[in-house]
Formats: C-alpha cells, structure tokens, sequence
C-alpha cells in the first residue's frame, strides 16, 4: 500500500523499473486472483460508440490496476489508472480524455474511433505488488452510408447491350459485404447476371425488359446496414407488334368504330392509323361515329419507336354489316301423308346468311330422308315420316344479328294403306319367296332331269338358287361349262301386300308366283 502510493506521488520516472519487476514478479509467484478475462462489450464498435472493457473475476484484494494502449507495457501507453487504496484515478499519456476506469477494473472508452482499435492490456498489482495482466481488443468499423447505385450504361437496348451496375458506397471499403435485390427479391449469379469485385458489381448481360428494376444495393459491415435509393434502368425496347382492340371486326351500321391500339415499347411508341392502306389519323385512339357500310375496309395501326427507328403493323379488317330481316318460312301443304315428301322453303332477303334449320325449337337432326339445298334455304323430307310431324323454323344469322322465321306445324297424316311394309307383310313376302324358290326348283328339276338325265346337276341348281330371288335379273354365274347347261329362270312374284297386315303371316296364298320364262343357253 505505502509502495504503491509512494511510487505514485513520485510520479512517470520510476515506471520502467517497476515493470521489470513487475514481470519478474508475477513469473515467480502465479497469481492468486482467479482466471481474469476482459470482455469488449461491444466486441465490434461502430464509430462514435461507446465500448466497455468488462474484467470479470478481479479479486478485491489489488492494490492498484493501469490499463495501457497497445500490446506493450510501457510509461508511455499508460491511461489510467485506479488506486484502491485512496479512491484515487490517475490518467497517462495515452489517456485522450474519453476513457473511464472503473473501482471494479472495467474501462469505458467514449465515442470511439478507427484510431481507438487495437489491444488493450490491464495490468493488476495486487497488495504484495505482485503484477499480473490480460489483455482484450475491439474493432472499431464506420457507420455505413447511403450507397449509391452507379450504371455504365444509361440507355441500354434490350438484346443488344450488356450493363454493369456498381454500388458505390462511400465508406471504407473494409468489411463491406454487398447485397443485390431487384424488385424486392435478392439475386444471385445466373445465365444473364454476374457478381464481381466481391459482388460490388452486378453485370447483366444482354439485357431484356425484364431486367428494368428497380435494383436495391445493400452494403453491411459488422456494425451497420444500409440500403442505396431504389435505381432502375431506362431499356429501351419495342415496338412489339400491336394489338388493336376490341376485337369485334363486324359492326352494325350507326354504330360508333372505336380502336384503341398498343404496343409495348420504351420509349412509348408513335402511333398511326391508316384505313384501306391510306394515312387517317397519328393517335392511339381511332373513332369514327354512326358508321354505314362504306366504313368496312382494313385498319392499320402503325407503330414506331424512335429511338430503336423499328416500325411495326397490326391490320384488322372491320365488316359493317346491315342487320338481318326476318325471314319466311313457307311450305305447300302443312298436312301431309305419311310417305309423301314435303318442302319447306326459307325466303330471306339477305344474302350470305347462315341458316339453321328448328324443329319444335331445337337445332333440326338432319336425317338421310331430309335434303338441304340452295346454301340451307330449302329443306325437302322425302318420304315424311310421323315422327316429322311438328313445328318448323328457320333462323338466319350473320356476325351482327339473328333472325328467326315464323314457325310452320307440319301434320303427318297416318295412311294406313300407305303404311311402310307391317312385321306381317314382310313375313308373308319371305314366306311366299321361299314358296316360289321350292316350286321354281322343283320344276327346273323337273325340266333338267327330263333332258339329261345327269346326277350332278342337283349341285348346279342349287348354286343358281338364289337368282330366283332376284327379280329379273340374269344370275352372276360366269363358270362357262355351266352356263352351257344350266338353265336358269326369271320369275316374277308379287307381293300383294295384305289388307290387314296382321293376318299376312299365315296366309301364303296372298303371294303368287308367275313362272314367265325358262331360257336356255
Ligand atoms: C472466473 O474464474 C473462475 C475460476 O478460475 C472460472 O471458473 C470462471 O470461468 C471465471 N469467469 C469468467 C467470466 O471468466
Ligand atoms: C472509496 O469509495 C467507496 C465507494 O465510493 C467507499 O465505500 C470507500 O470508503 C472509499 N474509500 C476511501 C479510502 O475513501
Ligand atoms: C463495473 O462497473 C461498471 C460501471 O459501474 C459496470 O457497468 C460494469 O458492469 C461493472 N463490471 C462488472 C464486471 O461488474
Ligand atoms: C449517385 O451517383 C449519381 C451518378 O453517379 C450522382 O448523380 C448522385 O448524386 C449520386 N448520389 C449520391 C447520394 O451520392
Ligand atoms: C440477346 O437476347 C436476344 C433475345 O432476348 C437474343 O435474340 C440474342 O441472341 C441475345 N444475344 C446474345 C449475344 O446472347
Ligand atoms: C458496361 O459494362 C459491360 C460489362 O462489363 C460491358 O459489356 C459494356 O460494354 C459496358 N457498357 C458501356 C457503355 O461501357
Ligand atoms: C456474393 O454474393 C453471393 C450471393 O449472391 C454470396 O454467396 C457470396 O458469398 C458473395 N461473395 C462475397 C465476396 O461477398
Ligand atoms: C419478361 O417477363 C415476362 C413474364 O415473366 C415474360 O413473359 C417475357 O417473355 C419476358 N420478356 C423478355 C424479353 O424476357
Ligand atoms: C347517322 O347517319 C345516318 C345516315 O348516314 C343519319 O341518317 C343519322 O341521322 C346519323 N345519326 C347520327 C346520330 O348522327
Ligand atoms: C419506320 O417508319 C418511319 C416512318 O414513320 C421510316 O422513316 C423508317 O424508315 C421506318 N423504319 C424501318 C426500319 O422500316
Ligand atoms: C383483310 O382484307 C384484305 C383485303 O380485303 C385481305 O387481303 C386480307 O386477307 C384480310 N385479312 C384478314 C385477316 O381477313
Ligand atoms: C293438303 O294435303 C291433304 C292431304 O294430302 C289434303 O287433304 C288437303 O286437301 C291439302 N290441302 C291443300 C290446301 O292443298
């Protein structure tokens, strides 16, 4: 204690002794505090902060402790220093005025900077003077400023050029990492888009539209973060091939033509209307009120960027088309028979009209009895079944309007003695066939064997069996040695068709068979 105090009211000359001693000291007695630690609190400074050197595990038997600049020990790195003792703090030269030693060992060093980086030593002197030290060091880093987002190109086409964008950031380059967004999302190397110069660069190469932005640098360094002002880039582009709307091209006339055209492009694009190929008007917009027929013709709108000199065109062609009038629907005779025909006849006074066809207000199915001629306009059933019987329209339209005709109810008469062939009559048509092919047979047989007398000839009448069904044609039997001796026959049969048809069945005298000719070759 006296030691101390009589050292320190001698004042800076003895220093250099009493370290030697100090050292020589502390390496022959370890000492008896516990393990000290220094912690910067913060270990990395920002500039103008505070930072406190925390001694953990300092005794409180010491006599005395100096903190010292520097990684050496010596008068002239001293702060500052504390004596228990007297309560007493006594500054060194390196003290600057902005340090504070603390009763418990611990140093505060107010608004620091770059030069205030560096180790720190604390050095213990406890009451025996035994000398024992630690040391601690920080970092001091900038504030970051707002970086600056620079370009190499301030115009860049798209597909023609490449930019590189840097971020300038205005502050000590140490420890700076760099960090790309564009329209909020962060961006890596790709295809398109390299990092150089430890990411400070973003080079796009071949830029399109899409590469527009806005891009954000972001500078961070242990301290602090910032963020450039939003930059983006002018790419100039276009003209894409326009697109004219609305897209209806027919048009009713007194009506208002109201075009509106647009193509991307950067620098916006010039736009030209020409109608049937002649200049009219340079806008986007094109309007031509109550319109008649002599307003269709084609539309073309022109663009042009003038920086890119590239010009394109869109053509439409707009139809001004009278509306329909309604059309007639005419038919002979709304009654008729069952297996007549019938035609049904759309009278329209406009042409080029597409025409459909209502049954009972459905779309008409078409059946192979029904025939459509003169582009729809006639429709003929032919023959007429019951199942026709009910109304007919017609419905004419064109892009602009729909007209349908007044509406026809065709009745189908049921004639019984028109009828189609019965279940019955079909029965008694077949039987009575099968009748006249045993009876033809049956005589040819007769004939046959009466002139030659053959065994074999049994095959060849059956073979020409199934002529007999054929009315009045000659059989298709073309082996020749045959033919020589086959006779073969035309026959005629009518089928009387029954006056009740459910009686036909059993009664196969209603069929009779005419035996006309017998020809041999
Ligand atoms: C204090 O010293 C003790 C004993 O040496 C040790 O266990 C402890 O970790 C030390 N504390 C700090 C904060 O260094
Ligand atoms: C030193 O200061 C502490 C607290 O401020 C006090 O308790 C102590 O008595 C003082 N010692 C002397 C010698 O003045
Ligand atoms: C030492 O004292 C300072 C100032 O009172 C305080 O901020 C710090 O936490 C103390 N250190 C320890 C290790 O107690
Ligand atoms: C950023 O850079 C541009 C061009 O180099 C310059 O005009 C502008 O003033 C800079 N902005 C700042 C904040 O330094
Ligand atoms: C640039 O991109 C355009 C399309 O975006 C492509 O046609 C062209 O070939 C590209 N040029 C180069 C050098 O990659
Ligand atoms: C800008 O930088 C890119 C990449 O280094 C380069 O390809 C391009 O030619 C530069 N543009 C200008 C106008 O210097
Ligand atoms: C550059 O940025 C990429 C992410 O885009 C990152 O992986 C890389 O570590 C960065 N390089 C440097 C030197 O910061
Ligand atoms: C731009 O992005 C859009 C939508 O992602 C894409 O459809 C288009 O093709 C891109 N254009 C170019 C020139 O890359
Ligand atoms: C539209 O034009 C027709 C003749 O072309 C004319 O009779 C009619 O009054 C015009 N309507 C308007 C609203 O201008
Ligand atoms: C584009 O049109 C302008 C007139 O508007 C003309 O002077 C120019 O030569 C055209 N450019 C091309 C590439 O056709
Ligand atoms: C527009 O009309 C012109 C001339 O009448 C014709 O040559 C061209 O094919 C038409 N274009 C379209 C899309 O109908
Ligand atoms: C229509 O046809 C039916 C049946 O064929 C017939 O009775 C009627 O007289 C015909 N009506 C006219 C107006 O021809």
């Amino acid at each position: 204690m006296e030691l101390a105090s009589a050292h320190l009211h001698k004042g800076q000359v003895p220093w250099g002794g009493l370290l030697l001693t100090a050292s020589l000291l502390a390496s022959w007695s370890p000492p008896t505090t516990g393990q000290v630690t220094i912690e910067a609190m913060p270990p990395q400074v920002a500039e103008d902060n505070d930072v406190l050197l925390l001694v953990h595990n300092l005794t409180q038997r010491l006599a005395s402790f100096a903190w010292f600049k520097e990684n050496t020990i010596s008068t002239n790195n001293e702060i500052t220093r504390f004596v228990t003792a007297t309560n007493e703090t006594i500054t060194g030269p390196a003290y600057s005025g902005r340090e504070i030693i603390y009763r418990n060992g611990s140093l505060l060093i107010q608004r620091v900077t770059k030069n205030y980086m560096g180790v720190y030593i604390l050095e213990m002197t406890d009451e025996r003077y035994r000398r024992t030290e630690a040391t601690v060091q920080f970092h001091v880093y900038p504030l970051l400023l707002k970086s600056n987002i620079t370009s190499n190109n301030s115009n860049p086409v798209e597909g023609d050029d490449s930019v590189s964008l840097t971020c300038e950031s205005y502050t000590d380059p140490d420890d700076i990492t760099y960090l790309w967004s564009r329209n909020g999302e962060s961006l890596s190397e790709g295809d398109r888009l390299k990092l150089s110069e430890g990411n400070r660069t973003l080079t796009l190469l071949n830029v399109t539209r899409n590469d527009t932005g806005p891009y954000v640098c972001e500078t961070r360094n242990p301290v602090s973060v910032n963020r450039s002002d939003p930059f983006s880039l002018n790419i100039i582009y276009g003209p894409d091939t326009p697109i004219i709307s609305p897209s209806d091209i027919y048009l009713h006339p007194g009506s208002n033509l109201n075009l509106s055209c647009h193509a991307a492009s950067n620098p916006p694009a010039q736009y030209f209307w020409l109608i049937n190929e002649k200049p009219h008007a340079s806008s986007q917009e094109l309007f031509i009120p109550n319109i008649t027929t002599n307003n269709s013709g084609t539309y073309t709108c022109f663009v042009n960027n003038s920086v890119t000199g590239l010009n394109r065109t869109t053509v439409k062609n707009i139809t001004v088309l009278e509306p329909l009038s309604k059309p007639t629907l005419k038919v002979t005779n709304t009654t008729v028979k069952e297996l007549d025909s019938v035609t049904l006849t759309c009278v329209l006074n406009d042409i080029g009209a597409n025409i459909r066809w209502l049954f009972n207000s459905q779309s008409l199915q078409l059946t192979e009895r029904m025939t459509l001629s003169q582009n729809d306009s006639i429709l003929r059933i032919d023959p007429i079944k019951r199942e026709d019987a009910g109304e007919y329209q017609c419905e004419i339209s064109n892009p602009v309007s729909v007209e349908i005709s007044n509406s026809i109810k065709m009745d189908v008469l049921f004639d019984p003695t028109q009828g189609g062939l019965s279940g019955g009559a079909i029965a008694g048509i077949v039987i009575g066939a099968v009748a006249g092919v045993a009876l033809i047979a049956g005589l040819a047989y007769f004939l046959y064997s009466r002139k030659s007398g053959g065994g074999s000839d049994q095959r060849d009448l059956t073979e020409h069996k199934p002529s007999t069904s054929n009315h009045n044609r000659a059989p298709s039997d073309n082996s020749p040695n045959k033919v020589d001796d086959v006779a073969y026959t035309v026959l005629n049969f009518n089928a009387q068709q029954p006056n009740q048809p459910t009686s036909a069945p059993s009664s196969p005298r209603s069929t009779e068979t005419v035996y006309s000719e017998v020809k041999k070759k």
